[in-house]
């Protein structure tokens, strides 16, 4: 080859050196090239050994192309691998990608809703001059039903279908089946008057269905003083309906039994879905049923060793999700417990 030749070949390299450097995807594919346009099997490498074949007059030119072209490429890849290295922002620039925003921040929990319900009832009864006590979820065959005026093999224990603990003897230990027991560990700690509320969790050997859990949450009411009348309840009860729903709502009781209250009554409260003019959700009654209430029977206050010559009293209990299924229109008991964000979000 002449030494024009070999200048003309050292030009086209060049620009296939520039081309192919700005083009590297990445830092390995810049060590290549380097490879590829200065290494020992380059173009450069090649015009280098015939430079000994060229005329000695014709060296010093083509010499100095090479001389050329190798610092040229040379400070090609050096601009890349710097560029890379962040030495020049132009391409991080452009293909730059925001990841601080707008991001899916953390979502805020709230209380539960059963755990809501609890709270404004306590508040409720608080703003009514009540106290609010909680007890213990595994109790005693005694203060469940004993103290209760409900004896052992009464047939009135079926109305309650009782998970027993193994602990002590055999069916005397179990899960609570109502917040009543609550009513027997107050008066056993304190003389009257009481004006309390006790709320917590109750079990039950209860297929789950629309409306029963094994596990659900009640509030236990119980007043005790001198001349409680039943006049006393039905007003109680007739003031926490309108406090709890809204004006416009009432209570009602009907003839019941409790083997711990005498007399005894079930409380309806109105139909929340039809303002009490009647649907199916209430039968048609214009009524919800919510609970069970009654004066306290004196032989419960025997039991505790309060004198029923002295004292009366009245008691109430219902269910919070029972409560809230009523509220808020939810037709599954379920639904508290599945834990569905979907759910739980809504209240
Ligand atoms: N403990 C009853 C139950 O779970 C509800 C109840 C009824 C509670 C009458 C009371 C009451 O305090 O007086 O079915």
């Amino acid at each position: 080859m002449t030494a024009s030749d070999l200048i003309a070949r050292l030009d086209a390299e060049r620009g296939a050196a520039d081309e192919a450097i700005r083009a590297a995807r990445s830092a390995a594919e810049v060590e290549e090239l380097d490879r590829r346009f200065l290494g020992k099997a380059s173009v450069a490498a090649s015009v280098k050994e015939q430079i000994k074949g060229l005329d000695t007059a014709d060296r010093p030119g083509v010499g100095k192309a090479l001389n050329e072209f190798r610092t040229a490429v040379e400070a090609l890849l050096q601009g890349e691998r710097e560029r890379r290295a962040g030495g020049d922002g132009d391409r991080l620039g452009s293909e730059r990608i925001d990841v601080t925003l707008p991001g899916r921040g953390p979502t805020r929990g709230h209380l539960h809703l059963v755990t809501q319900v609890q709270r404004e009832l306590e508040d409720l009864f608080v703003g009514f001059g009540y106290r609010v006590a909680e007890g213990p979820e595994v109790e005693t065959d005694w203060n469940n039903f004993g103290a209760l005026n409900i004896p052992e093999a009464h047939p009135a224990r079926s109305m309650w279908d009782t998970l027993y603990v193994r602990l002590g003897e055999p069916e005397q230990v179990l899960l609570r089946t109502h917040t009543s027991p609550m009513q027997i560990r107050v008066m056993q700690a304190q003389e009257p008057p009481v004006y309390i509320v006790m709320p917590g969790r109750c079990y039950r050997k209860e297929t789950l269905d629309a409306r029963h859990s094994p596990m659900f949450h009640q509030i236990e009411g119980l007043v005790v003083d001198r001349g409680i009348t039943f006049g006393d309840l039905a007003g109680t009860i007739e003031a926490f309906t309108e406090a709890y729903f809204g004006a416009g709502h009432h209570a009602r009781l009907r003839p019941s039994y409790f083997p711990f209250t005498e007399p005894s009554a079930e409380f309806e409260v109105t139909c929340i879905f039809c303002e009490g003019s009647g649907c199916g959700t209430c039968s048609q009654s214009g009524w919800i049923e919510l609970g069970g209430c009654g004066m306290v029977d004196p032989n419960v206050f025997t039991a505790v060793g309060y004198d029923p010559e002295e004292w009366s009293g009245f008691a109430f209990g219902f269910g919070l999700e029972r409560m809230a299924m009523i509220r808020f229109g939810i037709d599954h008991i379920k639904t508290f417990y599945e834990n569905d964000v979907r759910f739980l979000s809504q209240f």
